[in-house]
């Protein structure tokens, strides 16, 4: 059976490092109030003229190194952002270009803070098809373009950011031994929009809008939503929750991240939290805390590792696989 396994993962954050401490010299907040009720301490801010493929790119190329190939190996890139440098073309066609790569197939895919499941989804059904054997997955964001910086109950909560993997056919036995994506679950509903969402795009207002949030309940909803995600990804592949090694979630809030944990009884010390040092990086949060865990040896070979997220939309989902 054929199973799409990660073989190499890298990163790239801007340069730029902004504190709670520096977002309360601008406006109404605090250090404290931000801490406590997100966990944020700081967020990578892309500076001006740094754009979302800027950080894809290097992300990109960082989790090619890591799998010790380079991009004529690839069949396909995958982008999921929210932010792209322009309505059009796809960002993933920028990297495709800049990573000199002229054959294959580059797209997008928008599901916002789920796009990273989303893509992944897409990627492992393209691998295990046969479509494709080697896939460049990339979540990447410039979500503060998108921040209504008058808006405190929001813009203190998103950073920037990029965190890529790249994905290859391995045939494996079929088993829950196998290496590999085990499964996707990916679940949406549209009803449920005036949640989150911007207020504006290119066929309403011709603007790219700003962001828009009704942040109880979208809480309410996320430690729901990602318990059930969590809990239907693990039934698929009929592995107790207590068995997986590492979840990596979404790292919108610690305390939704805490509230996920509580809900489902999974020790607090299996959850990888980047949530301090990014803050809401949207599509590119998921891989930017896989990368951390992997490089300080957290997830080893072996390990069951279950990714999961939730967004605007509302969008919602989980990937377990074994690493
Ligand atoms: N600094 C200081 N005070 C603030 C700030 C701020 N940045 N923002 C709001 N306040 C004030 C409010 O004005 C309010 O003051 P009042 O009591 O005088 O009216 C008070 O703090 C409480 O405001 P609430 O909105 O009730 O605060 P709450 O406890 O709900 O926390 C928060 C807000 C952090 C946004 C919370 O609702 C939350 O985390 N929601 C989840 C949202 C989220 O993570 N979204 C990410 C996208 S979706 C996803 O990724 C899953």
């Amino acid at each position: 059976m054929i199973r799409a396994r990660v073989i190499g993962a890298g990163a790239c954050l801007p340069s730029n490092v902004v504190t709670n401490d520096d977002l309360a010299k601008k406006m109404d907040t605090s250090d404290e109030w931000i801490q406590g009720r997100t966990g944020i301490k700081q967020r990578r801010i892309a500076l001006p003229g740094e754009k979302t493929s800027d950080l894809a790119l290097g992300a990109a190329r960082a989790a090619l190194t890591d799998a010790g190939i380079d991009a004529g190996e690839l069949d396909m890139i995958i982008c999921a952002t929210t932010t792209p440098d322009e309505s059009f073309p796809a960002t993933a066609t920028i990297v495709q270009a800049r990573l000199g790569m002229a054959h294959g197939a580059a797209f997008d895919v928008q599901a916002v803070c789920s796009g990273f499941i989303y893509g992944m989804a897409v990627a492992d059904s393209l691998i295990r098809t046969g479509a494709a054997r080697t896939i460049l997955l990339i979540g990447a964001e410039t979500m503060s373009r998108l921040l209504d910086w008058e808006d405190r109950t929001t813009c203190v909560l998103f950073g920037d950011g990029a965190g890529a993997v790249v994905l290859q056919a391995h045939i494996g036995l079929g088993t829950n031994a196998d290496q590999g994506i085990l499964n996707t679950r990916l679940f949406s509903d549209g009803r449920l929009h005036d949640m989150l969402y911007t207020d504006g795009g290119v066929s309403s207002t011709q603007t790219v809008g700003k962001l828009k949030m009704q942040g109880k309940e979208v809480f309410k909803h996320a430690v729901t939503n990602i318990a059930a995600a969590i809990a239907a990804s693990a039934a698929a592949s009929n592995i107790p929750l207590s068995e997986i090694d590492w979840f990596v979630p979404h790292q919108a809030n610690q305390r939704i991240l805490d509230g996920t944990a509580k809900k489902l009884s999974i020790d607090p010390a299996k959850v990888i939290s980047t949530v301090a040092l990014h803050g809401n990086t949207s599509a590119a949060s998921v891989p930017l805390a896989l990368v951390t865990a992997i490089k300080d040896g957290r997830i080893k070979r072996g390990n069951l590792v279950l990714l999961e997220a939730m967004g605007g939309g509302f969008t919602w989902g989980a990937a377990l696989l074994r690493w």
